[in-house]
């Protein structure tokens, strides 16, 4: 679904305005079409692409925190810039708009740093307007964007391209980064690695598998004898995703049963689930905000904010004069995991992903057409501790043994080459590039892009990978297993 953004006025380039001093975007990338036709990409991807001739790329570089609005509206405010037609000022009128965000306009570059100019708070703005809503989006928002809104077959790609791209889509192809490997094959690898299909487990259940690439390469990695009396269950609340899951799930070599359920409600018996995989999706589920008041009293104003309530209490979080007048819990995530022990067998495991924070209350993250909420980790470590887990928590980039250092395609600069691709009908696809892959996927176009700019894979500004942390849970009370340690292709058991 693509959010609905409120048009915006060209802005007034008269009076004071004419006074700000006029800075580009830093790492813009531009595409060379011929000899004098440069495309740009809006932020806003239903504006149609920027094109410039010479003229018009010299007023983007021209715009370096020291030249005015005014002086710019001289040099260039008359002139053709493009092969569109539109002088000057009507270019000037619109680039430092959200929508555009090609550039600022300020007597400070945005955050106040000359060198460190914060861009990201140009791009809050523009985020706050997709979803129409300050903070808080309400406590049924969530379900009823994934029941409600989200009922059109996706064209494949294009949700998790445009609204919510995951770490898992963005490794969804062999990758340096992940030791040529797919997210979903190496997911295998560690989870094997973890003594998880030693017993093989014979009902795994994936909650909230979008595309279904997860279930797809999970199962590519074993072997088929090793999938025979596995049955693979995908669970989904938004129907339209299962038909893809179950799809991929049979590419995969699984049998593709797919079942719609809310997570936070598992239709399963009790004991009866032996591997959950749970990839990004404690974010969607139920947030709720509480007062204060409510928190002080411990009584709830509804029957739900009783539940949130009552689990604040069990896992005595601390609450004193110094907590806010309102905060959000994450309560669908904690019936999510009383539910896991409800229905996982004893020995049952259950691996669980998403970004999150570790201190202070969970706060919104905007998305177009819809907000999800940080994951309060120790909130939810405390809750899997009280209900009987044995549990492991670690960043996914350390579970995942990736090499931080490993450069990727920033991400902003592939949704950029992606429409540029799109202009030309070609298609690109949203995924973590090495410089290596880029060129293996871009050809001939590489050399016409400009500002293709790479980042270490950890690095914050690259994709945020720390701050999405990996709970590994396990029921207690499975049979023993025989300890062995394997030293070259010799299993040496232990007598304990
Ligand atoms: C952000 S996507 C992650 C998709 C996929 N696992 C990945 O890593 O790309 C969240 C997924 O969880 C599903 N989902 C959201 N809330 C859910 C809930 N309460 N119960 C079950 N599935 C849910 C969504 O439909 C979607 O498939």
């Amino acid at each position: 679904m693509k959010p609905v953004v409120a048009p915006q006025e060209p802005l007034d380039l008269t009076g004071p305005a004419l006074n700000l001093l006029a800075w580009r975007i830093p790492d813009l990338v531009t595409y060379q079409q011929a000899d004098d036709e440069y495309w740009f990409a809006p932020l806003d991807d239903s504006l149609p692409l920027v094109r410039l001739n010479m003229t018009g790329v010299e007023m983007l570089r021209a715009m370096n925190g020291h030249t005015t609005v005014a002086v710019l509206l001289e040099r260039y405010g008359d002139t053709i810039c493009g092969p569109d037609g539109q002088p000057g000022r009507w270019h000037l009128e619109r680039w430092a708009t959200p929508h555009y965000s090609l550039c600022y306009y300020g007597t400070e570059p945005p955050g106040g740093h000359r060198h460190t100019a914060k861009w990201d708070l140009l791009l809050q703005q523009i985020r706050e307007g997709w979803s129409g809503q300050d903070g808080f989006e309400g406590e049924h928002h969530l379900e009823e964007f994934h029941v409600h809104e989200l009922t059109r077959s996706p064209e494949d790609d294009e949700h998790f391209d445009v609204i919510e791209t995951t770490v898992s889509h963005l490794f969804r192809e062999p990758t340096d980064a992940l030791h040529n490997l797919t997210y979903g094959r190496l997911l295998m690898r560690q989870l094997r690695k973890l003594g998880w299909f030693n017993p093989k487990p014979r009902v795994m259940l994936e909650v909230g598998g979008g595309l279904g690439y997860v279930a797809r390469e999970l199962g590519k990695e074993l072997l088929p004898f090793e999938r025979q009396s596995i049955t693979y269950i995908s669970l989904d609340i938004t129907h339209p995703f299962l038909k893809l899951q179950t799809k991929r799930a049979k590419e995969g070599g699984w049998g593709g049963i797919g079942t719609r359920a809310n997570a936070e409600a598992l239709p399963f018996q009790d004991n009866s689930v032996d591997l959950v995989i749970d990839n990004e999706n404690m974010a969607d589920m139920t947030p709720v905000k509480l007062t204060r008041q409510e928190l002080l009293t411990n009584k709830g104003e509804t029957e739900q904010h009783q539940d949130a309530l009552d689990w604040i209490r069990r896992l005595r979080l601390p609450i004193d004069a110094t907590t806010p007048d309102d905060v959000i819990f994450n309560l669908g995530p904690i019936r999510f995991v009383a539910e896991l022990w409800r229905v996982l067998k004893p020995g049952g495991h259950a691996f669980l992903t998403e970004f999150g924070i570790e201190d202070g209350w969970p706060a919104p993250v905007k998305l177009p057409g819809h907000t999800e909420y940080e994951v309060q980790y120790s909130h939810l470590r405390q809750a899997v501790r009280w209900l009987g887990f044995q549990e492991r928590y670690l960043p996914l980039p350390q579970f995942l043994a990736m090499k931080p250092d490993t450069k990727v395609l920033c991400t902003g600069a592939a949704y950029t080459i992606q429409r540029f691709c799109q202009a030309m009908h070609k298609p690109f696809a949203i995924r973590a590039y090495t410089e290596k892959e880029l060129q293996q996927a871009l050809g001939d176009l590489l050399p016409r892009l400009h500002g293709c700019h790479y980042h270490d894979v950890a690095d914050p500004a690259w994709f945020g990978l720390l701050d999405f942390k990996v709970l590994l849970l396990e029921k207690p009370g499975g049979a023993p297993k025989a300890q062995f340690t394997e030293n070259k292709g010799y299993r040496w058991y232990s007598q304990k």
